[in-house]
């Protein structure tokens, strides 16, 4: 077995022995060792979030005077003291089933979104990409004003646009790839802090990088 494969094994078991969904829970778990996004009574809107690791752990670190919201267009099965919600990010009816349930707004916007993946890089990043940008649209309508975000890119040839893109919204824009990620797997995780209301315009439209699936 190659070293990647077997670290995966490991995170995997690691997941089953306590009682997490998804290894995905470690990357998280590591993002926030580094940066602290979530602390209790933070209010949280994970997009992209069946089959749930993140919510398990945000719900455990938030504790009861916070809030914790899952969407996902796949149902996703209940957790005690999280809101879980079907829906499809790039639909507008979404955001405003996210604001009716959302008490205010968010303190942190995380998104580990992964469309449909076809196995031709280019096109699956160029589809990730777009997902994304709805979650960005989707973040300025809930994201406090100096609140925080993290979301997952699948790299290729437009994420240095992106990138850019993002730091009109975000006083900061750090790139990280936890080590629960395997080394393989092109994907890495924007941590953007502070976000920037007035400055979302790039992100109003509909006219970046929409492939048609
Ligand atoms: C990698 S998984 C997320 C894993 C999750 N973080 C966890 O810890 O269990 C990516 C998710 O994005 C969801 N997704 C893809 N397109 C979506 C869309 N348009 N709207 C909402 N969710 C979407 C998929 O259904 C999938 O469940």
């Amino acid at each position: 077995m190659k070293l990647a494969d077997a670290k995966k094994d490991q995170y995997r078991k690691l997941a089953k022995e306590s009682n997490y969904r998804s290894r995905a829970v470690f990357k998280l778990a590591q993002l926030n060792k580094s940066y602290h996004f979530l602390k209790r009574g933070t209010k949280v809107v994970d997009i992209g979030a069946a089959p749930g690791g993140w919510l398990q752990l945000a719900s455990k670190m938030v504790g009861p005077d916070g809030l914790v919201i899952g969407i996902d267009i796949k149902e996703i099965e209940p957790i005690s003291n999280v809101i879980t919600l079907i829906g499809d990010i790039t639909e507008e009816e979404t955001i405003l089933l996210l604001q009716k349930n959302l008490d205010g707004k968010a303190d942190l916007i995380l998104s580990d979104l992964a469309p449909n993946v076809s196995g031709i890089w280019e096109m699956d990043h160029l589809k990730q990409i777009d997902l994304t940008r709805k979650a960005v649209r989707a973040t300025i309508k809930l994201l406090r004003q100096n609140g925080n975000a993290i979301y997952k890119v699948f790299q290729g040839e437009t994420t240095s646009e992106f990138i850019s893109d993002m730091k009109d919204v975000f006083l900061e824009v750090l790139i990280t790839k936890p080590d629960a990620s395997r080394k393989q797997s092109s994907e890495i995780y924007l941590v953007c802090k502070k976000f920037k209301l007035k400055n979302s315009q790039k992100f109003d439209g509909d006219n970046h990088n929409t492939i048609i699936s």
